[in-house]
């Protein structure tokens, strides 16, 4: 009995040091240690690698009032402000297109990215949940973002050409006959002011593609649409979003054009549909993601079916490796629209690590 007691002890010990450890130890505290190291091995001079030697270990947080928001995306992202930083891979990377223009101490990052602004791990700051439609905005969602303060006439058309194209579609399929925005419309269905609030673009994308599979019962029509036209719609809707995150300070708003010769000059200037921005790469990425984990999280779910659950917008994946293989899903995660041109399959922006973690689950289901 006595010598049961002691193992007992000894295994709820370890378990509380175990605890512990990671408790002091989270995910950030290791990316911040990388950080400075990597500041102190490649610091020009003395006074440089003193300068990275000296920052404290810390969460790092903006607080934009007039924006509502709190960001600590910087607790992790320590290195888009450092030109040091131009080529060091994520977290760390300098931010590129340049944020001169949108200093984080005036915007922070989630008005741009959307995403989880108080949380200080990677899952939960990118918003890759499934409940929570804090998904991060990236490539052409971005321009959702830019035109809830700038708009086509302080920004170079091609800068929010999907909107625009959203806008467009919209009234072409006359949404309106069923839906209100901004006060117009009819209410058949419901009124899509804070849509971009309520749901994450995945969710929007999906429901276009077919409303019956997300919504069982669902009166709105099955529209045919092509993937760029789902796109745009999706980017439109974005920007309608709700009371509490509308950019209500009139100091944010950008009424001249002033900015033709920036956006010719720098990276914010969209080539082919894709920012001029340098890709990040897997290298060096310390996260490991979990594919099971991000077929749920990336909303995969809500269109593929895999096992047991997920949704019908796309085809069903239980068996998907009896006839893709490894090198096939990798191609196609990472452009589906390059494998299926005339296909339905959003665009997910996947980076190299998330693309391996998913083509590996994927071989799994046979
Ligand atoms: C706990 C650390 C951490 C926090 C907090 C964090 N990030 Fe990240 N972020 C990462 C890491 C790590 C990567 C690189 C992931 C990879 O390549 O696997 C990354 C990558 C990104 C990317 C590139 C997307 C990609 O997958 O390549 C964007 C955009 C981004 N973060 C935005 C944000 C924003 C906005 C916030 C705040 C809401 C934020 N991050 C908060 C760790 C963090
Ligand atoms: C004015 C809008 C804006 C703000 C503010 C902003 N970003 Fe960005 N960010 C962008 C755009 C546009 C890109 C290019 C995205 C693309 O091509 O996918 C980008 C790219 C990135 C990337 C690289 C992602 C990739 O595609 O590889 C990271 C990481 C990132 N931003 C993090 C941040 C963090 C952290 C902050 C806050 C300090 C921030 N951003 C603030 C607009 C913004
Ligand atoms: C929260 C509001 C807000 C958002 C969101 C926003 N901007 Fe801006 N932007 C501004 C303000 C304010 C200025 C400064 C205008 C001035 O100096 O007169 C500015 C300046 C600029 C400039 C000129 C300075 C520079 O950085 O070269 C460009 C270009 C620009 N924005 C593009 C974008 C793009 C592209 C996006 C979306 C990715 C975006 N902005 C998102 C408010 C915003
Ligand atoms: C014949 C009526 C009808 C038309 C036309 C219609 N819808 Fe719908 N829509 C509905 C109904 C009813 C719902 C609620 C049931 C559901 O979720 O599908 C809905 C739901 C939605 C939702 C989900 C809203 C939420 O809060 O989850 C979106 C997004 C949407 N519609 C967008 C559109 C767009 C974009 C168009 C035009 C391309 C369109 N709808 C055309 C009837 C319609
Ligand atoms: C908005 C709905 C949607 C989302 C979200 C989505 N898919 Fe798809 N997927 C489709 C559609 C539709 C197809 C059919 C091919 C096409 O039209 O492009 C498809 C095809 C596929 C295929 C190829 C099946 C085959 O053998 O032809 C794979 C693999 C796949 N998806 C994996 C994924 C993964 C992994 C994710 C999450 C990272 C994902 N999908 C997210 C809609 C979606």
């Amino acid at each position: 009995m006595k010598r049961l007691l002691f193992v007992l002890g000894a295994v709820l010990a370890a378990m509380l040091l175990a605890l512990l450890w990671q408790v002091e130890n989270p995910e950030w505290k290791e990316y911040q240690r990388a950080f400075l190291a990597t500041g102190i091995a490649q610091g020009q001079d003395d006074a440089a690698r003193e300068w990275y030697g000296e920052q404290p270990i810390g969460i790092r947080e903006i607080r934009v009032d007039a924006l509502r928001r709190v960001d600590r995306c910087t607790t992790c992202h320590l290195g888009v402000e450092d030109p040091n930083f131009a080529d060091v891979s994520e977290p760390f990377r300098a931010h590129s297109p340049p944020l001169t223009g949108h200093p984080p101490d005036k915007f922070g990052c989630t008005i741009c990215h959307n995403g989880r602004g108080r949380a200080v791990t990677t899952l939960a700051a990118h918003g890759d949940s499934e409940e929570t439609p804090l998904r991060l905005w990236r490539g052409v969602y971005l321009q959702a973002a830019c035109f809830g303060c700038h708009n086509e006439t302080t920004l170079p058309e091609e800068s929010v050409a999907a909107v625009l194209a959203g806008k467009k579609a919209i009234n072409q399929l006359r949404c309106l006959r069923c839906h209100q925005i901004r006060g117009q419309g009819e209410s058949e269905g419901p009124d899509l002011n804070g849509v971009g609030s309520r749901r994450d673009w995945v969710q929007i994308f999906a429901h276009l593609l077919n409303p019956q599979a997300m919504s069982p019962g669902s009166t709105m029509p099955n529209f045919p649409l092509t993937r760029p036209q789902a796109e745009a719609i999706t980017v439109y809707l974005l920007t309608l979003r709700g009371q509490e995150r509308e950019v209500y300070d009139a100091r944010y708003r950008v009424d001249r054009v002033e900015t033709t010769s920036a956006v010719k000059d720098d990276g914010w200037k969209m080539r082919g549909g894709a920012w001029n921005v340098k890709r990040s790469t897997s290298e060096g990425t310390m996260i490991e993601y979990d594919g099971q984990a991000l077929f749920n999280d990336l909303g995969c779910v809500y269109c593929h079916r895999a096992g047991t659950k997920g949704g019908a917008v796309g085809p069903a994946l239980t068996r998907i490796s009896r006839v893709r293989d490894v090198e096939w899903l990798r191609r196609f995660l990472q452009n589906p629209a390059a494998v299926f041109p005339d296909g339905t399959m959003p665009q997910l922006y996947l980076n190299p690590a998330q693309v391996d973690a998913l083509a590996g689950y994927l071989t799994t289901l046979r």
